[in-house]
C-alpha cells in the first residue's frame, strides 16, 4: 500500500522564519507515529501544513495518494483526516457540546437527526454523555479537550493529527484516551511532549529539529524514583498509580 500521507521537501516560513525547512515525511497506513521536539520547533505548524493551513513555500505534500496544492485540493483531505488542536478553545465554536460534536457529520452530509445520533453515540463511548447539553465556553479545560476530540471522532477519520492530546487530561480520562487511541485501527501522528504516553501507543518516533525530520529511538534504563501522590488531609485520598 502507498503511504497515506508523504511531506517532499516541505518548506514552510511563519513570521518570517524558516520554520519547516525542506522537511520529509511518510506515514503509513496504520502506522502510529510520535512527533517529539522542542517547544517551537514546528510541531504544530507541520500538523496544520498537513491539511493546508499552513502553505508550503517549496516542496510537495501528498495525502490519500493525490498531490495537494490548491484550498480546494486540501479540503478532501481536512474531511479524511481528524486534527485534535493543541487549543480546544480553538476548536469548539458551537453553543453546546453535542452540537459542536455534530457539526462534523453534519457537514460530512449526515441528516441533522444522523449526526445527533453519531454526536451521541461517540460521548457514549468516550464516557461524556454528561457533558452534552452543557455550554461548551463554560467547560473545563480537560472536559474542553474531550468533547473536541468527540467532535474529531464523530467525523470517521482515516488519519488522525494529535496536537498534545493529553494536555489537561486527569488520570481517568488520560488512560481512556490512552485506551480509546489504542484501540483505533487507523493511522495516527501524536505530537506530545509525555514520553509515557507515546512510548506506549507509538510504533515510530520522528523529532522535528532545525526545520527538519529525524528518525528518533525511546530509551529507557532502569530509574528509582518516587511516586508522588496526593491525598485529601484526613480521609479516603486518590491512590492511583
Ligand atoms: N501565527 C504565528 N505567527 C508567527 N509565527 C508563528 C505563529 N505561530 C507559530 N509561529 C512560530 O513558528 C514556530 C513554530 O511554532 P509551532 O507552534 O509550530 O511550534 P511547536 O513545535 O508546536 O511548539 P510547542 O511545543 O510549544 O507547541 C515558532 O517559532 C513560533 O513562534
Ligand atoms: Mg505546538
Amino acid at each position: 500500500m502507498s503511504p497515506l500521507i508523504i511531506l517532499d521537501g516541505v518548506t514552510v516560513s511563519r513570521g518570517g522564519r524558516r520554520v519547516l525547512d525542506s522537511a520529509n515525511l511518510r506515514l503509513e497506513a496504520g502506522e502510529r507515529l510520535a512527533l517529539v521536539g522542542p517547544n517551537g520547533a514546528g510541531k504544530t505548524t507541520l500538523l496544520r501544513t498537513l491539511i493546508g493551513l499552513e502553505k508550503a513555500e517549496a516542496g510537495t505534500i501528498t495525502a490519500f495518494g493525490a498531490e495537494r496544492r490548491t484550498e480546494r485540493d486540501f479540503r478532501p483531505v481536512r474531511a479524511r483526516a481528524g486534527f485534535l488542536f493543541q487549543d480546544a478553545d480553538d476548536q469548539l465554536f458551537c453553543p453546546t457540546a453535542i452540537d459542536d460534536v455534530a457539526f462534523g457529520p453534519l457537514n460530512l452530509g449526515l441528516s441533522a437527526k444522523a449526526a445527533a445520533e453519531k454526536a451521541r453515540a461517540v460521548l457514549e463511548r468516550l464516557h461524556l454523555s454528561h457533558l452534552a447539553h452543557r455550554i461548551t465556553h463554560h467547560l473545563s479545560g480537560g472536559e474542553k479537550r474531550l468533547v473536541a476530540l468527540a467532535g474529531v471522532l464523530a467525523m470517521d477519520p482515516e488519519v488522525l493529527l494529535l496536537d498534545e492530546p493529553t494536555n489537561a487530561l486527569d488520570d481517568v480520562h488520560y488512560g481512556r484516551l490512552n485506551e480509546i487511541l489504542a484501540n483505533l485501527p487507523v493511522a495516527m501522528i501524536i505530537v506530545s511532549h509525555d514520553r509515557r504516553f507515546l512510548h506506549r501507543l507509538s510504533s515510530r518516533v520522528v523529532a522535528l529539529q532545525g526545520g527538519r525530520l529525524h528518525p528518533a529511538a525511546f530509551h529507557s534504563h532502569p530509574h528509582t524514583h518516587d511516586h508522588l501522590h496526593i491525598h485529601l488531609e484526613g480521609g479516603e485520598g486518590d491512590h492511583r498509580h
